[in-house]
């Protein structure tokens, strides 16, 4: 049954000039002061046993059973394009630090098992988030982004700092990523992401587009090849973008094709 009591939540997926339709130039930086009065950031949770052990071994074990890389550099890529696309949105810096905490931990789940990383990932976080000191509210708003981060699992954006997490983890697909070193056994996902030279995720605020671009060599994968990989992530990126407000926008060696 519904809790029709509730007091409503407030709406987090617009920045809060948004609401009051004044809109800066620039983005307030915040300082490393600033930071720590607001509470433990995103080098805390990097400096933590418990994560580092956890997100190696996670990386080991996705390897073992042929995945890309899923280690330190995927975090650290997630949660810098977390951040990023909620700070060029306009949203406040304890937000974009929240984002990126949950982008950097978004896969740490795949240290149990790949099934089901998401929902396990989430929970394996929360004592660790609570130990070093987050908000029971920062801690609900982070397990639930990283469990709905995986479309194969039945993610769906649940909150503005979900779908940042979503937008760079699916956008992160690059050649670095495959670690079978034989071209010869590439599979599907392996020949997709060498194939990719590039990715960038561009954000204008002004036009409320959220745009990814990558450069595929087609000599590696055929087209027709990332889209069959990820056409369902890039579904869920639309949906995650609009649930910022904003657009989706997918271009491929200057093409645009979503
Ligand atoms: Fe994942
Ligand atoms: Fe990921």
């Amino acid at each position: 049954m519904r809790e029709s009591a509730a007091a409503p939540r407030p709406d987090d997926t617009v920045a809060p000039d948004e609401l009051t339709k004044t809109h800066r130039t620039e983005t307030k930086t915040r300082t490393t002061a600033e930071a720590k009065r607001e509470g433990p950031t995103l080098d805390t949770i990097k400096a933590d046993p418990r994560v580092k052990t956890y997100i190696r071994s996670a990386n080991q074990q996705t390897g073992a059973i042929g995945y890309t890389e899923h280690g330190e550099r995927h975090a650290n890529t997630s949660a810098d394009g977390a951040r990023f696309i909620l700070k060029s949105l306009g949203h406040d810096a304890r937000r974009c630090e929240v984002a990126a905490v949950a982008a950097y931990l978004h896969d740490i789940g795949n240290v149990i098992t790949r099934e089901s990383h998401g929902q396990t990932g989430a929970l394996l976080s929360q004592a660790i988030l609570v130990d070093t000191g987050f908000e029971l509210e920062e801690v609900a708003t982070i397990m639930g982004a990283i469990a709905n981060h995986e479309e194969s699992e039945g993610g769906l954006p649940v909150s503005a700092v979900s779908a940042a997490v979503i937008i760079a983890d699916k956008s992160d697909v690059h050649r670095s990523r495959v670690r079978n070193p034989k071209t010869t056994s590439f599979d599907i996902h392996d020949r997709v992401n060498f194939a990719a030279t590039s990715s960038e995720v561009k954000v204008s605020r002004k036009e409320k587009l959220i745009t990814l671009e990558l450069t595929i060599d087609t000599e590696v994968a055929p087209l027709m090849e990332y889209f069959e990989i990820f056409l369902s992530r890039m579904m869920l990126s639309r949906r995650a973008a609009e649930f910022l407000h904003c657009s989706f926008a997918l271009v491929i060696n200057g093409t645009r094709l979503l």
